[in-house]
């Protein structure tokens, strides 16, 4: 079936209506420059899978006998069989003479020249193809001794038991296979890979699609040169398959497996690796913005060292949770019990007068929190622990501190008591409360009560677990 550049670039590439305007516009003059060159010449565009390209549009020279037989619009360029191609589609530069292997397995060379479009990107390149049989003329010497599968096969053989070494240096699975898919040939790095798929190890003359069924599905689509990537359980694997043609008959089959399940899941690392990069620069910008709209308030507020202390402490209790990360085995995740006694064990050591001796005690499990929350809950109870030590025990000689905290039923509580003074709201204008008030119900989407007890003063932090959002 004809197909047009249109239909072709529609489906297998991403280009735009201009773009493939340009494709058939440079089309037209194809068969002329053929004619010209005497050479075969194909226009390429760059697949949308990202590796591959796609012939377009091909032309061959009038009254010179082809190198094809058949037309290869709308046929694959592998990358690794048409290096040249893949070049200048990446790098939009030309490509002079290289070596690269038909859809009909031969050997030509090949020079690229770029397509752009108007805004100077690479959306195609034209292709000349030059006839290097000549050049590989004393190859073919060798050729003859492939002639068939068995001479081929046993080529392989023969050089596999003289010099085990080459056979286990190639990294690759190589199978050779007759032109029914019966296994000739396989090397070391193949036997393993069979072996480990299905546990059998006679291997020679058995059929590859019993073998390795999923190898089937490509070998019995009848290009010559074929390249795909399959996932086997947890393996990934790409397979080559050559059909081997010698006077149009075929020969045998060539099939090259090359594992990739290591690169693939180094991918998948990198990626996931760079999207925690980002989360991290996005907290850090959170908790700046953070720290300056503190440093703001507090500086409408005015005072003196006292304030400055006051905003050193809210920015430490941010710092907390970032030394509690770098310690922490998981990637945003922060351990609550140690920050809660990080936090109050530095309010204690940091508080400027020290009348009172006060003593401080935790009670909780171990629970890990994300560190958006972590940080809201850090500077949530610095505020209350500053209250504690500023207000409930003026006057007296001891103190002591209570923080319980628990996630119960989706929900985290965090109560911080003393047997102070006790609480009563002041008509003075504070800031401590209001950020605690601000914090808990917007960013947490919670409650926050403070009360006087018999005792002392009982405050009471408790948000959702599941609600809480990164911001
Ligand atoms: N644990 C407590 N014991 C007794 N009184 C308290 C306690 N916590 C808060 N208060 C009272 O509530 C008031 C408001 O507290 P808030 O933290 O908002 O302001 P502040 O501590 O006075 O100033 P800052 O803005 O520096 O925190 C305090 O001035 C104090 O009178
Ligand atoms: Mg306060």
């Amino acid at each position: 079936m004809h197909r047009t550049i249109q239909e072709l670039c529609s489906q297998y590439t991403t280009l735009t209506r201009s773009d493939i305007d340009i494709i058939i516009e440079k089309s037209k003059s194809l068969q002329l420059t053929a004619d010209l060159t005497q050479a075969n010449l194909f226009i390429d565009c760059p697949a949308n899978d990202g590796k591959h390209a796609i012939v377009v549009a091909e032309a061959k020279p009038a009254n010179v006998p082809s190198l094809y037989s058949k037309s290869v619009v709308g046929k694959y360029a592998y990358a690794s069989f048409e290096p040249a191609v893949a070049f200048t589609h990446k790098t939009g530069k030309p490509m002079k003479r290289m070596r690269a292997i038909t859809q009909e397995a031969k050997y030509v060379k090949q020079s690229v020249v770029p397509i752009k479009n108007g805004h100077g990107e690479t959306i195609g390149s034209l292709i000349m193809e030059e006839d290097v049989s000549e050049q590989v003329h004393h190859e073919n010497k060798v050729k003859a001794l492939s002639e068939t599968n068995e001479q081929l096969s046993q080529t392989l053989i023969g050089l596999t038991e003289q010099d085990s070494i080459i056979s286990n240096m190639i990294q690759e699975s190589l199978l050779l296979l007759d032109s029914k898919g019966r296994i000739l040939y396989y090397n070391s790095c193949a036997g393993c890979l069979i072996k480990e798929l299905d546990g059998k190890t006679d291997i020679l003359g058995t059929f590859i699609h019993d073998r390795l069924p999923f190898i089937t599905g490509i070998y019995e689509k009848s290009e010559s040169i074929l390249q795909q990537e399959v996932n086997v359980g947890k393996k990934v694997l790409e397979v080559k398959q050559i059909i081997l043609v010698n006077q149009r008959q075929i020969t045998g089959i060539l099939v090259v497996i090359r594992d990739l399940t290591e690169l693939r899941e180094k991918e998948r690392q990198l990626m996931v690796k760079s999207a925690v990069i980002q989360e991290i620069h996005h907290r850090v910008k959170n908790n700046l913005q953070t720290v300056s709209s503190l440093l703001r308030l507090q500086m409408k507020r005015g005072g003196g060292p006292e304030s400055i202390q006051q905003s050193l402490n809210r920015i430490s209790s941010i710092a907390a949770v970032h030394e509690e990360l770098l310690e922490s085995s998981k990637i945003d995740e922060v351990e609550i019990k140690q920050l809660i006694e990080r936090i109050g064990q530095m309010s204690i050591q940091s508080r400027m007068c020290a009348d009172a001796e006060v003593s401080i005690e935790f009670h909780g499990e171990e629970m890990y929190l994300k560190s958006d929350v972590a940080v809201s809950l850090a500077l949530t109870i610095n505020e209350l622990i500053q209250n504690c030590l500023k207000h409930a025990f003026k006057y007296r000689n001891h103190g002591n501190i209570l923080i319980h905290f628990s996630d119960a039923q989706d929900h985290f509580e965090v109560s911080v008591e003393d047997n102070g003074i006790g609480y009563s709201s002041s008509n003075q204008s504070s800031l401590g409360l209001d950020i605690v008030n601000t914090i808990v119900c917007h960013d947490l989407a919670g409650t926050f009560t403070i009360e006087k007890t018999k005792s002392g003063t009982k405050a009471v932090i408790t948000f959702p677990l599941k609600e809480v959002e990164a911001v």
